[in-house]
């Protein structure tokens, strides 16, 4: 099966997590993705949080499958030379270097136009213009600055970051649309752009609920808020709303039968108004359908704390996954929480490719997330990621017709 951005050469200056999220992506769809790495020393993941002696670790290999790796020094003359013939052979540049690093190394967005008019330039910035732009900036910094560790947490508690890398792979993912919608554009102008996503934007993009919030709260209080129903003031931001939903339905994480060993033993669940009798009566409270002080969302507001304690009485009465089976077919929202062992232990996922067995030489068999998103006409493939330099001659002789002699020239200026 031919893949969607088959033919596509992607030159991958990108090393950490964000860019390398974005290049993976890309290969996954069947673009030619070549990672350029510092001779003798490659990415900085290779060897962060490494968990297996002398290989790469867990850290790098998730976030570079299906690419091959070329080792360059881009400071070196010999190297800047194979450089330029390879922007001329790519379609597209990826990199996140801190601010500034590209043009450093003599490769300014006008040096790429020349060398290549239709070349796409993509870049990661931790900020955009403005104040900080020549920051550095790593995934916490992004949740703090884009408002998701202001709004993440509980109202008592200090501002919390999550676990989910909105940052990095959240920017990663914004960028990829970036290059994908130039591509686009490119077929019709024949004119290579540039790209940016900066991880503050990405971030904002991704708490644009709380955005929504901050304004709404200039006509009073966010009623859905359970600190409405404890009758608690709203401050001038939006505040931590623990684990309230962000939409209109009021929900809260719960606990189920096993919390007091299992730390997940624990069921989200949303009132969704339209299902409220079905909700009363899978607690036993076919009382509350009609009665005047909970029969409608608005009457709920004030008192959703009781409201969850009941429920969440009934809820600790079955596992997770009963709430699931039982609410399921009754259209009320439950999601039972799934620890990272439980998610790695799902046949489904796997069945689907969402969770893949990779075969590496180093490190035997490990297990990694695989393309989430599906097309019908691209079957995604993951393979391992490289081993340092482990393309370097083949790149050099396939991609950029080197000789042999000039291939040991090269090698001899230590530019690779
Ligand atoms: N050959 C020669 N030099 C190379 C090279 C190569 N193949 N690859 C990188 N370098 C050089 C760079 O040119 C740079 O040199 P300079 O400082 O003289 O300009 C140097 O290596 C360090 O690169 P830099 O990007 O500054 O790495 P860092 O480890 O100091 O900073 C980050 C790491 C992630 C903080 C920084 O790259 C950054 O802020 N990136 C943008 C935001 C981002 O993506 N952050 C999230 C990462 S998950």
């Amino acid at each position: 099966m031919s893949k969607a951005l088959d033919g596509l050469r992607i030159l991958d200056f990108t090393h950490v997590q964000s860019g390398p999220t974005c290049t993976q992506l890309l290969a996954w769809m069947g673009a030619d993705v070549i990672k350029v790495e510092r001779p003798g020393v490659g990415d900085a993941t290779r060897q962060q949080l490494m968990d297996v002696e002398a290989a790469d670790s867990l850290y790098f290999t998730m976030l570079n499958h299906n690419k091959r790796s070329l080792t360059l020094n881009s400071k070196n003359e010999t190297g800047k030379e194979v450089l330029e013939r390879l922007i001329k052979k790519c379609d597209v540049l990826v990199e996140n270097f801190a601010p500034g690093a590209l043009d450093r190394m003599g490769f300014s967005w006008e040096r790429i136009q020349e060398l290549n008019p239709r070349m796409i330039l993509a870049s990661i910035k931790g900020f955009g213009p403005g104040p900080y732009e020549d920051c550095k900036v790593y995934e916490n910094v992004a949740q703090c600055a884009g408002g998701s560790a202001s709004t993440t947490g509980f109202r008592d508690g200090v501002p919390m970051v999550t676990g989910a890398q909105i940052g990095d792979s959240g920017t990663g993912l914004h960028l990829a649309l970036g290059i994908t919608t130039a591509l686009l554009q490119r077929e019709k102008t024949g004119r290579g752009q540039k790209v940016t996503a900066s991880m503050q934007d990405a971030v904002l993009n991704l708490c644009r609920v709380k955005l929504r919030d901050q304004q709404r709260l200039d006509h009073g209080p966010l009623k859905e808020y359970s600190q409405f129903g404890e009758g608690v003031e709203f401050g001038e931001a939006t505040p931590r709303a623990g684990n309230d939903s962000g939409g209109g339905q009021p929900g809260r994480i719960l606990k189920c039968k096993g919390w007091e060993t299992d730390p997940n033993a624990y069921t989200y669940f949303i009132t969704q108004a339209a299902v409220w009798k079905n909700i009363c009566d899978v607690i036993g409270k076919p009382e509350w359908k009609e009665h005047p002080d909970y029969a409608t969302p608005a009457l709920r507001l004030s008192q959703l704390n009781g409201i969850f304690d009941e429920i969440e009485s009934w809820t600790m009465t079955k596992t997770k996954y009963e709430v699931m089976d039982i609410c399921n077919p009754l259209n009320i929202p439950v999601g039972p929480i799934l620890s990272m062992k439980e998610i790695s232990e799902e046949p489904s996922l796997r069945d689907t490719g969402t969770i893949v067995d990779v075969e590496h030489p180093e490190r035997g068999n490990y297990l990694t997330v695989g393309c989430p998103i599906k097309l019908s006409d691209t079957d995604v493939e993951v393979t391992r990621s490289p081993l340092l330099g482990e393309h370097t001659d083949e790149i050099l002789a396939e991609v950029l017709d080197y000789n042999a002699d000039e291939i040991a020239t090269i090698k001899e200026s230590g530019a690779v």
